[in-house]
């Protein structure tokens, strides 16, 4: 199949500007798909990061430490920026205002006020498409869910719990790094770093907190600095968000949780529904198992445990019982990023990635969360804001 080629510019070449340059590269694992990225340009303040890109990808035909010189590079169709949280307002402006269809990274700015900023230059842009990465909906298993959300299978909704839970943080020893600092990852801490992973799915659903009453932690104090000394640890480790939501006459509990400090988990995304009539589980835990519960009134309530097939939003070369991980989430979100770019509505499949608009859901939330950590208050949202 012929395919249309996307020009990318990467501004932000550490952890995750690499994890598109790995998924780029292996775009040959997708099949049925007529668009392909190219990555022609990066850009890193830091030198020795670019040079990665220019070792490993043989596309790449400038790097540059200043992103305006990409951004003036007028073949570039579209950027992918990875950069801390405290340069995601004015980098992103500028990216929307160069008419360069933008995938940013989560948070999507430091703060609320970061993030309406960045909201009113993409309203001011409507012919650039502005996305946020969020890969964990794209795990068949969650595929499978969102399936079972949109067919209405739940019932009255009982119960929602979803989150994302890390343990590295764990050790005391582990070096601080600018997520830990508040001046680049922000006040919200781990909500700002894991939170939008947690609300994505729940703000698709519509189904946006009312109110959020918040417990956050904040755990270790202080770690190496990396010179010999020790700095002081500033952010939010864990956070659990006790929501309540009001949808078409139904309202239910909703808990949300981020944890750096979750002993014995990796990198562990979840996200448990119970209705009336089905319940449901998934967890990357166990990337291949969805769990679910269909019930009949008065009839056995017995969990169905079933492994998934490899069968993502996109077609793939791999057969059915293979198993599906991290770096193939990634390959699909950015399939679904390059589609909706070329195809509009008319995408191979429906589920795009998360909108500027959940982002912004994310903030509201967050927000009302210091708050409610604050004064030990339930604060209200107000969605109409
Ligand atoms: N989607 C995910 O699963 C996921 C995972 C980790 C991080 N993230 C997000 O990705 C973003 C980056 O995180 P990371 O883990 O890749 O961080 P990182 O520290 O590994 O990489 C950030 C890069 O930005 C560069 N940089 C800093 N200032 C710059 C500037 N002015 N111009 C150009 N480059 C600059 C740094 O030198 C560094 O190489 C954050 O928004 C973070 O929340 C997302």
């Amino acid at each position: 199949m012929a395919k249309t080629v996307i020009r990318f510019g990467v501004i932000g070449c550490g952890l995750m500007g690499k994890e598109f340059a790995s998924a780029s590269a292996r775009w040959c694992h997708l099949e049925h798909v007529d668009f392909e990225p190219r990555i022609v340009a990066v850009c890193d303040a830091n030198p020795a990061a670019a040079q990665w890109f220019l070792n490993q990808v043989p596309s790449v035909e400038h790097a540059y430490t200043d992103y305006k010189d990409l951004l003036a590079d007028a073949s570039i169709d579209a950027v992918y920026c990875a950069v801390p949280h405290n340069l995601h307002e004015s980098i992103y402006i500028d990216i929307i205002q160069s008419g360069k269809h933008l995938l940013g990274e989560k948070p999507f700015g430091i703060d609320k006020k970061a993030n309406s900023a960045i909201q009113e230059a993409i309203l001011a842009h409507p012919n650039v498409m502005v996305r946020s990465s969020s890969e964990f909906p794209f795990f068949p298993g969650a595929q499978q869910l969102v399936r079972w959300v949109n067919e209405g299978r739940f019932g009255t909704i009982i119960e929602v719990e979803a989150g994302f839970w890390h343990s590295s943080d764990l050790d005391p020893n582990k070096a601080i790094n600018w997520k830990r600092r508040i001046a680049t990852n922000g006040e919200y801490g781990c909500m700002g770093d894991l939170g939008l992973h947690v609300l994505h799915l729940p703000l698709r659903f519509g189904w946006k907190p009312a109110n959020v009453r918040a417990m956050l932690s904040k755990i270790i104090h202080e770690r190496p600095d990396g010179k010999g000394g020790m700095a002081a640890c500033e952010t939010w480790d864990n956070a659990i968000l006790a929501c309540e939501v009001n949808i078409e006459k139904q309202k239910f509990p909703m808990i949300l949780s981020t944890k750096r400090m979750a002993p014995g988990h990796a990198n562990t995304w979840f996200i448990r529904i119970q209705g009336t009539a089905f319940s449901a589980e998934y967890s990357t835990k166990n990337p291949k198992q969805i769990a679910s519960l269909p019930y009949e009134p008065g009839g056995s309530q017995a969990w169905h445990v079933v492994d998934v097939p490899y069968k993502s939003a996109y077609d793939t070369i791999t057969g059915g019982i293979f198993e599906f991980g991290f770096s193939d989430s990634i390959l699909q979100m950015w399939a679904a990023f390059c589609d909706e770019l070329l195809h509009g509505k008319e995408m191979v499949q429906s589920f795009h990635c998360a909108t500027p608009d959940e982002a912004a859901g994310s903030h509201m939330v967050f927000t009302a969360a210091l708050e409610s950590e604050q004064t030990g208050e339930t604060v209200t949202i107000d969605w109409r804001e």
